[in-house]
This record gives C-alpha cells, structure tokens and sequence, in this order.
C-alpha cells in the first residue's frame, strides 16, 4: 500500500461523510504496521460539539478491532467533497494520533485539488509533544 493507493481509499471514505451542517466532507484511510487500512469519515451532529472528525473516526475504529500500532494516515477533504486545499489534521487529532505512533517515523499523507501529494511526519505537525511516556514514573 503505497501513498497513492492510501489515498485513493482516503477519497473512497470520504464519499460516507455525514455533514449536513458543514458540508466539508473528510476521508482518512489509517495504515496499520502490518498493513490493514481502516477508514474513516467526518460525522456531524445537531449539536454541533459530538462532531467527530474523519481521522478520528478511523483510529477508535481501529483501535476497537484489536489496531494499535500503526505506520501512515492519508486523508483528503473539502466543500462538498471537492478536494481543493491540503486537508491537514486537526490539533486534536494530531494529539490522539500521537497517543498511538512514533512522531518522529509516522507519516500523514495530504493531497490537493491539483492531485499534488505531500507527506509530513506527526513530529512536523505537532512539535515537542506530549505523549503516554510524560505520565511514566
Ligand atoms: N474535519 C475533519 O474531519 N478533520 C479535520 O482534521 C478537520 C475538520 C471535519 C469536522 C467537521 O465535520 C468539518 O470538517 C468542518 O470542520
């Protein structure tokens, strides 16, 4: 599974996006370490606040199957599924990302309307961390 290929299922789960508010539809497609891809969509609420984004929705996806380690995420998005601008990850999904992978060495894969790719590490979106080895004695 190549980043074109991860982002292909990326724009495959963006189709099921719930956003009847917004209308800015995501899709994630999370690579596992031995290579199983779960998707995810962003699924809006009435109440606006229990939205919950398309990474998101992948990860307790795959973390409820049993997946907890895990090499790439891709993800696409835009106004009504129209990719135009790189669809880079929330502040909280970097920080839920980050309970799960090595910053330095997980990648997140985004893409543009122009089909460009690019490729940045957690570490890049989200600086000196803080992760599950803070809270170790
Ligand atoms: N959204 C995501 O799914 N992922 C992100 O990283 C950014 C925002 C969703 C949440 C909401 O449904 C819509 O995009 C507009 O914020």
């Amino acid at each position: 599974m190549d980043r074109k290929e991860l982002l292909n299922e990326a724009k495959e789960a963006m189709k099921m996006a719930y956003t009847p508010y917004s209308h800015h539809k995501v899709g994630a497609a999370l690579l596992t370490e031995d290579g199983k891809v779960f998707r995810g969509c962003n699924v809006e609420n009435a109440a606006y606040g229990p939205t919950i984004c398309a990474e998101r929705t992948a990860i307790v996806k795959a973390v409820s199957e049993g997946y907890t380690k895990f090499k790439a995420i891709a993800i696409v998005g835009g106004m009504n599924g129209i990719i135009r601008f790189f669809c880079t990850p929330c502040g909280v999904c970097r920080q839920v990302l980050r309970e799960f992978v090595v910053p330095e060495t997980f990648e997140i894969y985004v893409e543009n309307g122009d089909g460009e790719m690019k490729t940045f590490t957690l570490a890049e979106l989200l600086p000196e961390s803080f992760g599950p080895e803070n809270l170790s004695e």
